[in-house]
């Protein structure tokens, strides 16, 4: 690559952008000799014109092998306004960065080992880059040592700075850098929260019955508290519709709900969901990545089908249900949040508990109150009302005039089952809707048998049909026990898991 207009495309920009105007390179930076007086340097650091907005709380690392450097870094950048840690060798950069964060990180490419070649810095480059890839590194090399600072950018280095420096070529590098890297971050997060916005539905909970009285009072009760909410449940009963209600009347509902489902997730894919991961923590870590307990930092975090939490995972989870604190994968560096814990599932804890598969203080951590939602068939005198819900839903979807059921529809409706629930009434709704050819849904166009008509013959079927005829058979007779139907169908909790979403169960 042409190394002249490299440079030029980049640094150079900067100094023509960022240059104050009353200002030219030269005027007031450092001689060689100046660097053993720092005081010299910044003798009249107001004649600099350059303002530094948001500076008092910004903290810069600055590292270099000479003291007086860093004292002069130092003093300049004070009054300005940041906070700077002065360290002066390869491995005290790694550890501060790995330890805090920085907006910046000013740093010498030469050290103790060899003092002119800037290798020793230029490979540190690569290790600052895989710690952390949106913080602004701006590097400083020897006088004319161009050939440097361009192998420093392709490395990584937002920008260089040749010694002796500039000081307002040095403030106004920084303070753009500091903006564009805080902008990064910022993008980075925002990029995250608004994938989980798309995804969660405004709630709307529809329940009259006398069975679900006890959870409405429950959930008038504990939803505006902080208290950590275990939700059970059958398959389908409205656990995931609970929780995003019990967040909508919490005093954190300006904030987000963020959802972690350990139900299809391998282990190693979990641990890094739920935590995050530096780049290069694995093969696939191509970029850093923000876990969902950060992303739920003010706000809610819902532990969805939270009996699948691998048991070894499940200490890491009580240590930050416990004290707030955890580590992205891949990274020593220790993090906080504060999120209140929401956590759903529909197998028996307590059994979970006596076989091993789960560890007891962490039920007791999350099951502060417990709500559990009554299966469908225990509170027929709602189906109705939801029916009614989801025909309104599917008929604007699909904008088709349908405005409600006929009577020989309506007794099928109250005649079923239901071992799917809510999310089986829903998707027969949403079916019949596409079926229905005049304004009600007429009984022919509901897809179900009325009643006792008799098992499909399994030989008219697809393979399809059958297997999830199988499942739904399972689900039945365990209740909607997912653990019970998938050790019966000889399948893995996740590989059921799979098979229900596949087929809308
Ligand atoms: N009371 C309710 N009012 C309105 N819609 C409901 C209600 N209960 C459930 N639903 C709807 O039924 C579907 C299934 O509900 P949800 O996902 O909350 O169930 P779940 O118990 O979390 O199921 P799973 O055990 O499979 O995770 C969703 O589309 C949800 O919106
Ligand atoms: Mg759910």
């Amino acid at each position: 690559m042409p190394i002249a207009p490299f440079i030029s495309s980049t640094a150079a920009s900067w100094m023509n952008l960022c240059r104050p105007r009353r200002f030219r390179i030269g005027d007031c930076g450092l001689r060689k000799s100046e660097i053993h007086n720092p005081q010299s340097a910044i003798a009249n650091p107001k004649s600099i014109n350059v303002s530094v907005p948001d500076a008092s709380e910004a903290r810069i690392l600055i590292a270099d092998d000479q003291k007086d450097v860093l004292e002069a870094l130092r003093m300049l950048l004070k009054s300005e306004g940041y906070k700077t840690e002065p360290v002066s060798s390869p491995a005290s950069i790694i550890q501060a960065l790995e330890a805090r964060d920085f907006d910046a990180l000013l740093m010498d490419l030469n050290y103790a080992r060899d003092t002119t070649s800037g290798q020793e810095g230029l490979d540190l480059l690569t290790r600052v880059h895989v710690l952390d890839g949106t913080l602004p590194v701006v590097v400083m090399t020897a006088w004319g040592s161009v050939e440097i600072a361009v192998e420093a950018m392709r490395r990584g280095a937002r920008d260089f700075i040749q010694k002796p420096w500039d000081n307002a070529r040095l403030l106004s590098i920084l303070r753009n850098q500091i903006e564009l890297g805080r902008a990064l971050r910022k993008g980075q997060k925002l990029e995250a929260e608004n994938r989980l916005l798309r995804d969660v539905a405004r709630p709307k909970l529809i329940a009259q019955s006398p069975a679900m009285q006890p959870v409405l009072d429950l959930i008038a009760r504990v939803g505006p508290s902080d208290a950590n909410v275990l939700i059970t449940g059958e398959h389908g009963t409205g656990k995931e519709v609970v929780a995003q209600t019990l967040h909508a009347i919490s005093i954190r509902s300006p904030k987000h709900l963020v959802t972690v489902n350990a139900g299809g997730l391998s282990e190693g894919v979990f641990e890094s969901e739920l935590f995050g991961h530096v780049k290069g923590a694995f093969t696939d870590a191509k970029a850093d990545r923000v876990g969902r307990f950060e992303l739920a930092d003010g706000g809610t975090l819902f532990l969805d089908e939270i009996a699948n939490v691998p048991l070894n995972l499940q200490a890491k989870l009580l240590r930050v249900l416990e004290t707030g604190e955890f580590e992205r994968v891949g990274s020593s560096k220790t993090r906080r949040v504060n999120a209140r814990t929401l956590s759903a599932t529909n197998a028996n804890l307590n059994e979970e508990v006596a076989a091993g598969r789960f560890r007891q203080d962490l039920l007791y951590r999350l099951n502060t109150i417990e709500i559990c939602l009554p299966p469908l068939r225990d509170r027929r005198t709602d189906i109705p009302l939801l029916a009614q819900h989801f025909l309104r839903q599917h008929a604007q979807r699909y904008r088709k005039q349908v405005t409600g059921f006929d009577d020989a529809a309506t007794r099928i409706l109250l005649d079923h089952p239901w071992p799917g629930n809510v999310r089986e009434l829903d998707h027969v709704v949403e079916r019949a809707i596409l079926m229905a050819q005049g304004s009600v849904v007429k009984a022919s166009e509901m897809g179900l048998r009325p009643g006792r008509e008799g098992p499909p013959r399994l030989e008219e079927m697809s393979l399809e049909e059958v297997e999830c005829f199988l499942i739904k058979k399972a689900l039945s007779r365990y209740d909607g026990n997912v653990s019970k139907a998938a050790e019966a169908l000889g399948l893995s909790r996740s590989a059921l898991y799979r098979r229900l979403q596949r087929y809308g169960l």
